[in-house]
């Protein structure tokens, strides 16, 4: 414990536009440690996904310096990003991105099958990932059939199911009510402290910035508040 997890140095993301380029990060730095259960919050546009996809080694910094697990990712290759991805980090949407076709089981074991795993470890794998957002009673639906906040939980799942060391949820609540957002939070705060996997979550809802132990807040591509909240 107490590693640290994701390292950014000053980095800055230009995205190529037409005129110049679009400065999406300003400068940044960030430390994240091993366990934390922390958020990137601010309005729209003011760069959240795009850090979100730097650490996930989604997307390439333009300048800077950014470790994932000590790893410097912009010297990865593909095949090793990929790698550090499937093997240590796990994604939740906004939109949840479950595929309607397969079960809720199905949709779980999928992020298994990038990996050597046998059958039976997978189904290990699957059945603790489904108790732990509690949805074994729904293991054999199919997307259409579960409540918003039910979706959710199997993409919590299925983002746990490989028992990460690094969960990124990219504004995870935008979609559900205030009942179904607690619940999924609450969901997520007990595996974090049950296994203590790392959560980075952004957001600019209110509900889910109550819950967060660390809040990084960003302004036009720049961090301008790093605060650790009390008595949660
Ligand atoms: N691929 C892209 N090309 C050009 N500009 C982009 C691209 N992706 C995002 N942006 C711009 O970068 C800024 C930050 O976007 P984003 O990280 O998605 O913000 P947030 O998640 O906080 O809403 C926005 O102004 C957005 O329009
Ligand atoms: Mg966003």
């Amino acid at each position: 414990m107490n590693e640290t997890l994701v390292q950014i140095n000053n980095i800055s993301k230009i995205y190529p536009t037409g005129e110049g380029g679009f400065l999406a990060l300003n400068k940044l730095s960030l430390d994240i440690t091993d366990g934390e259960f922390m958020g990137i919050v601010g309005p729209s546009g003011s760069g959240k996904t795009t850090l979100l996809n730097i650490i996930g080694t989604l997307d390439e910094q333009t300048s800077g310096e950014v470790l994932v697990l000590g790893k410097h990712v912009n010297k990865l290759s593909s095949k090793e990003s990929a790698s550090l991805r499937a093997n240590k980090i796990g994604f939740i949407f906004q939109t949840y991105n479950l595929l309607p076709v397969y079960t809720v089981y199905e949709n779980v074991e999928l992020p298994l099958l990038l990996l050597q795993m046998k059958k039976e470890e997978r189904r290990k794998a699957v059945m603790q990932a489904l108790e732990w957002v509690g949805l074994t009673d729904k293991m054999h639906s199919r997307p259409n059939q579960l409540s918003g906040g039910q979706g959710q939980r199997v993409s919590i799942a299925r983002a746990m199911v490989k028992t990460p060391r690094l969960v990124i949820a990219d504004e995870p609540t935008a979609n559900l009510d205030t009942e179904n957002s607690i619940n999924i939070l609450d969901t997520m705060l007990k595996i974090n402290q049950d296994i203590g996997t790392t959560f980075i979550f952004s957001t600019h809802d209110p509900k889910v910035i109550q819950y967060l132990k660390r809040v990084v807040t960003l302004i036009d591509g720049e961090k301008v508040k790093d605060d650790y909240q009390t008595g949660i």
